[in-house]
């Protein structure tokens, strides 16, 4: 089939569907390729690159949706490109169905066939092609890179001849995907960092990025963000008020606040009042990445940067990942590929669109004559809508020491009819066995229990460095290989060699290995 990708209408977006990557890999999966000319400059692709790359370059974008079999693009089509789009052709881009929805309706009376990226399932197998995780985790690194931009000082403290600087103070509210690549990014240029969320399942993946989570002094618990797979509800007004309290006292403390609260399909909750931006220190920066649907800050102008009376510069820019449009679309076209390669099962350049699909089904909005939105809830729930075991309950200190008393008495009785079991057994294979295997075989089933034992105290997130480790280790066996080298044989020095040499592969590796797994344990 025939994947065409048009340049972008929408003023000023830079991103392009299609890089001359991800066409490589279209190739190889049966389809051919076309792209508008001019659609990848912006984004820093240039046709000569596409041509190289295999893409029929064409003139027009008439004479792209005329040819294409499937158009992917970025934005949702305007009524222009709606023409365009015929009956049997497939669309794949941002199709709010929703906001867009006369032009969804329009797509299903004339046959046509769209994938709407927003409506992408967030599902484990559905990451890779998850575009609006994408594009928000280059929002969350951009904000943090606009708000130095426009701030006055560094991230990071320092002391130097000239004297000293403190570090800034950061503070991201909202730690979903944009609010992580923000920690991220303001943690690494050494900025003291601290994160909101209203889902308390996200502060260990804060406190894990060096940020520090701001807990609030509430009896109420913080949202089960579970509970609406992943994503939050509304707050209670007596939960809102601790949270804009809590502000309130950082307000004049912080230099940087980004927004990123979104609650879906409403209003972004307001949570940077007036009273917090006239309390901020002249200089400071508030980005406010929700400022498409209203803003968490009301001074936000959408798509403006503005100055305060008091000096602090508030950012409305709706358009992040276009200002870093190379690396968004590469992103955005790998999203993409990766949904042809499910829409594409055997590789044979043809379409198969199985609405038995989780994904498939979930994100295809109109299909055979039909508006098919909203989807079926998908089979498989979000990996955040994983619910928390229950709290255990609480012990009183008689009831602690009781349980663990018959919890040893339990174990010690397990160990000894564990061994009782395994003397019987050794014993029995004895009175048949030949004496030296016997010694082989006791030595092994020591080994055995030495090795269990040994692992089984292992935290499991170490089992990785430990195989590693223990892979470089079993490579002792080099010695042998070593011995025999010298040997008269030209086959058993060739058989050596080869054991020396793959013996070497695993012991250089374990090490690498494990020495890249325990740093990711280590704090910078
Ligand atoms: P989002 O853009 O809808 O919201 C951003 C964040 O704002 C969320 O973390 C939300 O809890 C928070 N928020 C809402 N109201 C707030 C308030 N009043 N104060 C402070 N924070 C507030 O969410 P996003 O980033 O699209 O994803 C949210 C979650 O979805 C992720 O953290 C993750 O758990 C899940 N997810 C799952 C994926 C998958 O399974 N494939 C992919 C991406 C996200």
């Amino acid at each position: 089939m025939k994947i065409g990708t048009p340049k972008e209408i929408f003023a000023g977006e830079a991103r392009v569907a299609m890089t001359p990557a991800s066409a490589k890999e279209l190739q190889k999966l049966g389809h051919e390729c076309m792209i508008e000319a001019g659609a990848g400059v912006l984004a820093g692709f240039a046709d000569a690159d596409y041509a190289a790359a295999g893409v029929e370059v064409v003139k027009t974008a008439a004479a792209l949706w005329k040819g294409a079999d499937v158009v992917a693009k970025v934005r949702a089509p305007d009524a222009g490109e709606m023409k365009k789009l015929r009956a049997e052709q497939t669309l794949i881009s941002f199709f709010s169905p929703v906001a867009d929805e006369a032009n969804m309706q329009a797509a299903a009376k004339k046959g046509a066939t769209v994938v709407a990226m927003e409506m992408i399932p967030r599902i484990s197998r559905a990451q890779k092609m998850d575009a609006l995780s994408s594009m928000a985790n280059i929002a969350g690194y951009r904000a943090v890179i606009e708000a130095g931009n426009n701030f006055g000082r560094f991230f990071t403290g320092q002391i130097t001849a000239a004297g000293k600087v403190p570090p800034a103070k950061v503070l991201i509210v909202g730690a979903g995907v944009a609010g992580l690549a923000a920690i991220g990014t303001s943690t690494s240029l050494g900025a003291i960092t601290y994160a909101f969320d209203v889902r308390p399942e996200v502060a260990e993946q804060v406190e894990s990025m060096g940020a520090e989570f701001v807990y609030l002094d509430f009896e109420e618990e913080q949202q089960d963000g579970a509970a609406t797979g992943g994503y939050a509800s509304v707050s209670s007004p007596e939960f809102r008020e601790a949270q804009l309290a809590k502000f309130r006292e950082m307000a004049p403390e912080v230099d940087i606040v980004i927004t990123t609260a979104l609650i879906p399909n409403r209003e972004a909750p307001e949570i940077w009042t007036a009273d917090m931006v006239a309390a901020m220190k002249p200089g400071s920066v508030i980005i406010d990445l929700a400022a498409e649907k209203g803003g968490n800050c009301k001074q936000t102008v959408m798509d403006e940067k503005i100055v305060t009376e008091n000096g602090v510069t508030i950012i409305g820019y709706t358009d992040f990942p276009s200002r870093m449009a190379t690396q968004a679309s590469t992103l955005y076209a790998t999203n993409i590929r990766h949904l042809l390669t499910d829409l594409t099962p055997d590789k044979d350049g043809v379409i198969n669109h199985n609405m038995e699909d989780d994904v498939i089904r979930g994100a295809t909005i109109a299909h055979g004559k039909e508006v098919t939105f909203p989807p079926p809830p998908p089979k498989v729930a979000a990996i955040a809508a994983q619910k928390k075991k229950p709290a255990p309950k609480e012990l009183t200190r008689e009831e602690k020491a009781a349980a663990e008393v018959a919890a040893f008495k339990q174990q010690t009785k397990n160990q000894v009819t564990l061994l009782a079991v395994g003397g019987a057994l050794l014993l029995a294979v004895g009175l048949v066995a030949p004496a030296s295997f016997m010694q082989h075989f006791i030595v092994f089933v020591l080994a055995v229990f030495v090795g269990f034992q040994v692992i089984w105290g292992v935290a499991h997130s170490l089992h990785t460095p430990l195989m590693a480790v223990t892979n470089a280790i079993s490579s002792i066996i080099i010695l042998g290989a070593l011995m025999q080298i010298g040997s008269g044989s030209f086959l058993v020095i060739l058989l050596a060699a080869l054991s020396v040499f793959m013996c070497g592969i695993n012991i250089f590796g374990g090490f690498l290995v494990t020495r890249r797994m325990l740093a990711m344990f280590q704090k910078s």
